[in-house]
């Protein structure tokens, strides 16, 4: 059995999430919890004639929705309005997250947990520190998802050099998934960087970074990115059970881990930084991390990046951790 949860199925991502996920032929299962009209949404769905069966969990079935799932993804919580930063929705996400932690560490333990949530910078450390309380958590099974920064950076790069194919370009994107957190490494795309001016380049990483706000001012108050991050969402989960599932080697997402699911890699630079998690390109295996990629080569334009995400992702990691722990 391979049994993918959607937390917050029934919402803006979890709907065209789930619809994604009911298409590939690696899910057996696909259980749909929300606390508002995930049944409507399980039915619709099953009807489509793939592998998958699809159930529907409404709020007082959070167990049986999570009972012994392979992968939790968790599009839960509220999204953006104009004016507002992620870590403004920190008060109300960071109950529901810890909420859906305690599921999962009950339900299933050894799960892989995808964290689309926000703040992510912070929401990944409390669903981490509420599975260590319940001595459950390894680092190499929980992820935030940054793969709208790399969506976007692929294709955003691709607006200004039409000659770079949107979908075989990949930008390497580091840091966490807010504002200044969220570093695009532009100068590993050959010859790129050296065809710009300063001030392309300095749209382009604002672009980038700020490409939330972007959906958020569009939709004028009805939210923030849904479908696009239904698509980057899919793309990471898909790929994450291609090595989990099919044990395909090779596959390689950027996401914002836990830095202890590849110590060895990641002891120096976490020395250096004091930091426990960071966004960085991440090789799949079957136990989750095989290998997180080292720190890319940076520019002296992204060092400075780099210099301004630190202390502002450190704060973000507190935030959420001492929420959970209390310290
Ligand atoms: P939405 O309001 O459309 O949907 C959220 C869903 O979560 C709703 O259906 C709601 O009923 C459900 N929900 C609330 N509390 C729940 C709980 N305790 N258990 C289960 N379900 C619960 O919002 P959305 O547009 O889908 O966005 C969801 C979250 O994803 C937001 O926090 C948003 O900021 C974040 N987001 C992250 C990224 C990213 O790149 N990581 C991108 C876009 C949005
Ligand atoms: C995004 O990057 O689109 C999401 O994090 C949603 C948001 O609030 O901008």
């Amino acid at each position: 059995m391979v049994k993918v949860v959607v937390c917050g199925a029934a919402g803006g991502i979890g709907q065209p999430l789930s619809l994604l996920l009911k298409q590939s032929d690696l899910i057996t299962d696909l259980a749909l919890y929300d606390v508002v009209n995930a049944p409507g949404v399980a039915a619709d769905l099953s009807h489509i004639n793939t592998k998958s069966r699809v159930t529907g969990h409404g709020k007082d079935d959070m167990d049986a929705a999570l009972k012994d799932a392979h992968t939790v993804v968790i599009p839960a919580g509220v999204p953006r309005k104009p004016g507002m930063t992620r870590d403004d929705l920190f008060k109300i996400n960071a109950g529901i997250i810890a909420g859906l932690a305690e599921g999962v560490a009950k339900n299933c333990p050894g799960a892989f947990v995808l964290v689309i949530s926000n703040p992510v910078n912070s929401t990944v450390p409390i669903v981490a520190e509420v599975l260590k309380k319940h001595g459950v958590f390894n680092p190499k099974k929980v992820f935030g998802i940054s793969t709208l920064d790399v969506v976007r950076s692929s294709r955003f790069v691709s607006e200004v050099n039409p000659s770079v194919d949107p979908k075989s370009t990949r930008v390497t994107v580091i840091g966490g998934h807010s504002g200044v957190t969220i570093v695009p490494i532009l100068s590993k795309i050959p010859g790129f960087v050296e065809g710009l001016t300063k001030e392309q380049l300095d749209a382009l990483t604002y672009r980038i970074q700020y490409g939330g706000d972007e959906v958020v001012k569009a939709k004028d108050g009805a939210g923030s990115a849904t479908l696009s991050m239904a698509y980057a969402g899919a793309r990471f989960a898909l790929t994450l059970l291609e090595a989990t599932v099919t044990g395909k080697t090779g596959l390689v997402e950027s996401s914002y881990v836990n830095l202890d699911a590849d110590k060895e890699s990641t002891a120096t630079f976490k020395a250096k930084h004091g930091l426990d998690y960071f966004a960085l390109d991440v090789e799949f295996g079957k136990e989750g991390v095989k290998n997180i990629l080292p720190l890319p080569q940076v520019s002296a334009y992204e060092q400075t990046l780099l210099d301004a995400a630190y202390p502002e992702l450190k704060t973000n990691i507190t935030k959420g951790a001492s929420f959970v722990t209390g310290a």
